[in-house]
Order: structure tokens, then sequence, then C-alpha cells
């Protein structure tokens, strides 16, 4: 007998519907083939489907099963499968309802005693079902909080194949999982970080850091060991803007694929932040595997990538960095595949000037030889630097203001203002899906948003020659000067917002 059941893979970070057809003889001898390009786990699923159905006192007949998993040229990876074959064998040897199955979509990974396990990238997976018009899908249990993201489409959680044939039979219904409401009202939790008012003296570079988040910029802080740099970076996302939900759903579904979510917390609220130490590999940077994983820069998308000591990473990964910096998202191509994952993220990069990191410290003295100094600083390409539009210097606290007791501005009130900043950004770009923040604008809307008053012209014209400045830098001085004026409430940028952008413009030469 010739059963269909449907499943659901995942390629890249979409859901694909997968149509598992298992085809029983119970004429031949014994044999169990799964055809349609499955990998290694899909071949160990038998194993755990065979003993699942025997430990959940159902028949596993001892005949010939034939399994088809289409489209074939769809690379099936990962457990997922266990359910949906468990349900087609049984369904094959008349053990479930076969009318039961049509509308239905089923995934989970079965135990060896037939209870089901969670499987990663059940939020693309919801939601593709639910794009494809099925009425219902039967996940683990575990994962139908993050199932229930997805609206509308009927979610069955189930703890074991057993109690998945009782429900199909109506002899013990598992009822349908209640989603609870999203109350986006609530603000994220960001307890636990570092607040800017702890961070003594440095104004320049919060004020720096400031303009970053409410752009989403991309910033480098340069100075000596020990002044505040790090701190400074961790305390960061205190002040970024709260995502919206469209935003939220985006960064949540490439942590469902990575299997990085926490079963508690179904939906990623406070943007992510990642600090990957310097000896990272390249595909553990921008993603890879045989099959492609989401890297650092797709799991700090819609958030900041922090490199720390950035000279260190070295020069081919820094090379690797420009493309995602520039398009935002990152194509991955192996033999068999070609993906491409979204890299939106605000790259915070700490360095020192020089090996000793005390080069123009006017306290102690820098004991690096001059060329030293030069090829320290040459590790970070021309066109690398050019691409961050933030270039702030993090000088050597002085005593007083270490001990100073008063505390600086709060976290909080930097991020309102941050906040109205990135508010004024959403509703200049309302009408544009794709632009969430200036840092976002492309060469059109830089011409259209991005006017400057006659003074401003003046002096975007004697910077552009007096620096020589590419036409990248160009743009992305009006961008940040965009912010700047978001920041002061004004619609039209005026000298003072292009002058404070343009100080942030790399010098040639730092050394
Ligand atoms: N400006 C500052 N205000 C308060 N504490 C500071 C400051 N700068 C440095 N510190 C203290 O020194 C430690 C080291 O600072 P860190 O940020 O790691 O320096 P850097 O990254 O610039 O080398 C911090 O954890 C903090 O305790
Ligand atoms: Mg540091």
């Amino acid at each position: 007998m010739l059963s269909q059941v449907f499943s659901c893979a995942v390629v890249g970070l979409d859901g694909e519907i997968v149509q598992v057809e298992v085809d029983y003889n119970p004429h031949s001898l014994p044999a169990f083939t799964v055809v349609g390009l499955p990998d290694a786990a899909v071949q160990e699923s038998r194993e755990r489907v065979r003993s699942a159905i025997r430990n959940s006192g159902l028949q596993f007949p001892n005949k010939r099963y034939t399994v088809n998993l289409a489209p074939a040229s769809l690379r099936k990876e990962g457990p997922a499968y266990d359910l949906p074959l468990a349900i087609g064998v049984l369904a094959s040897t008349d053990q479930v309802p076969l009318d039961k199955l049509i509308g239905a979509i089923f995934v989970g990974e079965l135990s060896l005693d037939g209870s089901v396990r969670h499987v990663s990238g059940i939020l693309p997976i919801v939601h593709r079902a639910w794009q494809e018009g099925f009425e219902r899908i039967f996940v683990p249990v575990e994962d139908a909080p993050q199932a229930a993201l997805v609206p509308e489409i009927e979610i069955i959680p189930v703890p074991s194949l057993g109690h998945l044939v009782e429900h199909l039979y109506e002899l013990q219904v598992i009822p349908a999982y209640v989603r609870d409401e999203l109350d986006l009202a609530v603000p994220p939790d960001l307890d636990g970080l570092t607040d800017f008012a702890d961070v003594k003296g440095q104004e320049h570079v919060k004020r720096a850091l400031e303009v970053a988040a409410a752009g989403s910029h991309n910033v480098l802080m340069i100075g000596p060991p020990g002044v505040g740099k790090t701190l400074l970076a961790r305390a960061l996302p205190a002040i970024l803007p709260t995502m919206t939900l469209e935003e939220a759903l985006e960064v949540t579904r490439i942590y469902s694929v990575a299997d990085l979510l926490a079963q508690d917390k179904p939906l990623l609220r406070v943007r992510p932040y990642r600090a990957p130490h310097h000896t990272i590999s390249e595909a553990g940077l921008v993603g890879g595997g045989s099959w492609p994983r989401p890297g650092e820069v797709s799991l700090a998308h819609r958030g900041v990538l922090f490199m720390d000591e950035l000279p260190e990473f070295g020069q081919h990964t820094l090379e690797v960095l420009r493309q995602p910096i520039e398009d935002k998202h990152v194509t991955i191509s192996r033999a068999k595949v070609t993906l491409t994952f979204p890299a939106n993220f605000m790259l915070v990069g700490a360095m020192n000037p020089c090996p000793c990191g005390f080069y123009g410290d006017p306290v102690r003295e820098c004991t690096c030889s001059p060329a030293a100094v030069r090829r320290y600083q040459q590790r970070l390409s021309g066109p690398l630097l050019d691409r961050i539009d933030i270039h702030v210097e993090v000088p050597r606290v002085d005593y007083d203001k270490l001990t100073d007791d008063r505390r600086g501005e709060p976290s909080a009130a930097i991020r309102a203002r941050v906040e109205e900043a990135r508010d004024r950004q959403r509703a200049r770009f309302r009408a544009e899906a794709r632009l969430q923040s200036n840092a976002d604008m492309g060469p059109s809307e830089i011409r259209h948003y991005c006017q400057a008053d006659d003074a401003g012209q003046q002096l975007l014209n004697t910077t552009l020659r007096q620096m020589q400045l590419s036409a990248r830098a160009y743009h992305r001085i009006l961008k940040l000067s965009r912010t700047i004026a978001d920041l002061a409430g004004c619609d039209i940028i005026s000298v003072t917002h292009l002058a404070e952008a343009i100080q942030y413009r790399p010098r040639k030469v730092l050394y």
C-alpha cells in the first residue's frame, strides 16, 4: 500500500515542503530503501523509526518498504524526517487513518522509545507550511512556542509517536497549542549590561557611539590599552533602538536555523551582539560548511558585530568581511548549492594604535619602531577603513575623571534619543520596506533624502577636494550627517551636522 505524508526541509533560511511517500509491499523480502538524495542522517533515521514504532506498541512488519523523499533535487538533511517517515510507515501498513494526514505537516526527531525530540529551523518550517496553505503542523512539544510565532496555522505539540497515533484515531486528542499574546509594549530585558553612566570620561566616544547606534553606522575605536574600548563596546546594546516585530522575526529565523534559541524565549527582542574571537575561521565568520550555516556576520544581523583587537583578525579574514559590509548579505557557494544569508550588521572595531599599544600616548612611551607601527596599522586595508564611517580616538582618561564619583548620563537617556532618531528614519522610509536605518540607503535614496543647505554643500565640496574622497566616502559622509541631523531633529542637513560627520572620517595616515 502507498502512503503520502508531508514534511518540510530547511534550505538556507527558508522552508521547502517535502513529500514523504512510503510504498509497502507485504509480499516481498524484508528491505527498507530510502531514495531522493537523503544524507547520512536520513539513513540513520530508518533505524530510529523502526525502534520507535516497535517501542510504541505498534507493528513494523518485516517486509519491503520503499521510501521516496520528493522533490529529489532538494537535499534533505537532519533528523526532522523521523516523524513523517514513521507516520508514512504506519499509514502504509494501515495503522493510522489516512484522511487525518490531509492538510497536515509532520516534523520531529524520534528517540528509540518513540518520544519526539526538538528540531532546528522550526520558524521557517512553520512559516512555509502556513504560506502553502496547510491547516496544521505536528511539532515536538518543546518547539511549539517557537512554531506559534506564525499566526493562524494550528500547532499540535507531539510528546511521542504513541500519543500522535492516539490523537489521529481520536482516542486521546492532543489539544492545539494556545498562543501567548505577543506583548511588544513590554521593553526587552537589558539587565546586566554595563551602563554608559559608569564609564568615566570619553564623552566624545559616547557621542560617536550614540550616532552609530542611531543610524547603524560602523565604528572603529582606536586607543591605548585599558581606557575603556571594550567596556564601551559591551555597553552598546543598552543604547540600541528596540527592534520592530519584523526585525525581531527576521533575526529569530536566523537563530532558529542556527539552533541558538532558548526554549523559554521563542522571539528574540534584543538586538544581537556578537563578539567573535580573532582566531575565528572564515566559515565561522561569514558562514559555511558543506551544508552552509549562518556565520557570525548573519548572527549579528540587525545588531552589532564587535571585533575587538581588529588587526589581530588577520588580513584574509578582514578582506572577507568587505563583501557583507558592502552588500549587507553573504552569498555562499558550494558545489551543490548557492545560498544567501542576510548580514546587515553594525561593525564595531577596537584596536590599539601599535603593537605595544602606546603610540601617541602622552604619558607612556611607545616602544615600537615606526616601521612596526606602520605595518600594524596597514593590516587594515584602505577599502576596509573606507567602509567604517566613524573613526574615533579613545585617549587615556585623566586621573581626576577616573576618581570622580559623579555618574555620567545613563544608557536609558541616550537610548531615548536614539529611538527618536530611528523613528524619524522609519517614518522617512515608510514606503521602502528594504530600508530600516540611514546606513541602508543606496545612492538614489542618498540623493533624495540627504539634502544639505548651501553652507553645508560648500563645506562638502571643499572637503571632497582636500581629502580626495572616493565616491563611497562622499556617500558615507552624507548618510552619517543624515543621522546626526536626525538626532538633532532637523529635516535639512546643515553645516554643523556635516562638520561632525567629516571629522569622523579616517585620517589617511594614523601614524
Ligand atoms: N573610562 C573608563 N571608565 C571606567 N572604567 C574604566 C574606563 N576605562 C577602563 N576602565 C576599567 O578598566 C577595565 C579595562 O578596560 P577595557 O575596556 O578592557 O580597556 P581597553 O579595551 O581599552 O583596553 C574596564 O573593565 C574598567 O574596569
Ligand atoms: Mg580591550
